[in-house]
């Protein structure tokens, strides 16, 4: 159905992919579980370059981070910020012990762990044909489809149709990069998108979503 889309994207990715991030291209459940959760509420330079080879010599298995103290692992997220998801990240490696488990309905019980982060490792780790729904993804399905509103579950089964299921891993990593290189929260750059030709919110992609009226408040 979206096959025109689904080859110009792939096209797009194996030129311009951010191929050389270290939680691509492996499938280590626990370090790609790390650089989810890091990636959480923060960019991927600041990832890179400060908190996840520290964080993963510190902790380079599953049972190091079971077998640390909470302190030790909220030292090592320090910096980092929004510390529930190091102390997440401490509960579900006291959970899972040495293994994460490797279906998307059982990693969505752990703490930490929605159910755009389920899929992603699902997706990375175990090569699952799943869609993820990140801000990135949201925001890119919200322009291409000129989407004005729409609740959660919609977005989900559109991110389902829209799925690349031949090469979901590809798809799901090239749909990121494209969400923070080109179809930008604040800009978008059409002329270099992939999707430019097929795009219905291209005339006015910063219209996507309808924002909500701020409330006004009255001062009198
Ligand atoms: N943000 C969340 N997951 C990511 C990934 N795998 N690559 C780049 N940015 C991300």
């Amino acid at each position: 159905m979206f096959k025109k889309a689904h080859d110009k994207l792939h096209q797009w990715y194996k030129v311009n992919g951010r191929h050389e991030l270290p939680w691509r291209g492996i499938d280590d459940a626990y370090r790609i579980w790390v650089s989810e959760i890091m990636l959480q509420q923060t960019q991927v330079k600041t990832v890179l370059e400060r908190f996840y080879f520290p964080f993963l010599e510190k902790f380079p298995r599953l049972e190091t981070l079971a077998s640390a103290t909470e302190d030790e692992v909220l030292k090592k997220w320090e910096g980092l910020g929004y510390y529930t998801r190091a102390r997440n990240l401490h509960k579900t490696a006291i959970i899972c012990q040495t293994k994460l488990p490797l279906t998307e309905e059982e990693l969505i019980k752990l703490p930490g762990i929605g159910k755009s982060t389920a899929h992603a490792i699902a997706s990375f780790a175990y090569k699952a044909k799943l869609p993820i729904l990140d801000a990135n993804v949201k925001r890119i399905l919200y322009r291409l489809f000129a989407i004005i509103k729409c609740s959660e579950k919609e977005l989900w089964e559109k991110s389902y149709l829209f799925l690349d299921k031949k090469r979901s891993y590809d798809f799901n990593q090239a749909l990121m990069d494209l969400g923070s290189s080109i179809c930008k929260g604040k800009e978008a750059l059409c002329q270099k998108c992939p999707f430019e030709s097929l795009c219905e919110g291209k005339k006015n992609p910063l219209s996507y979503p309808q924002k909500k009226a701020k409330k006004n408040y009255s001062c009198s």
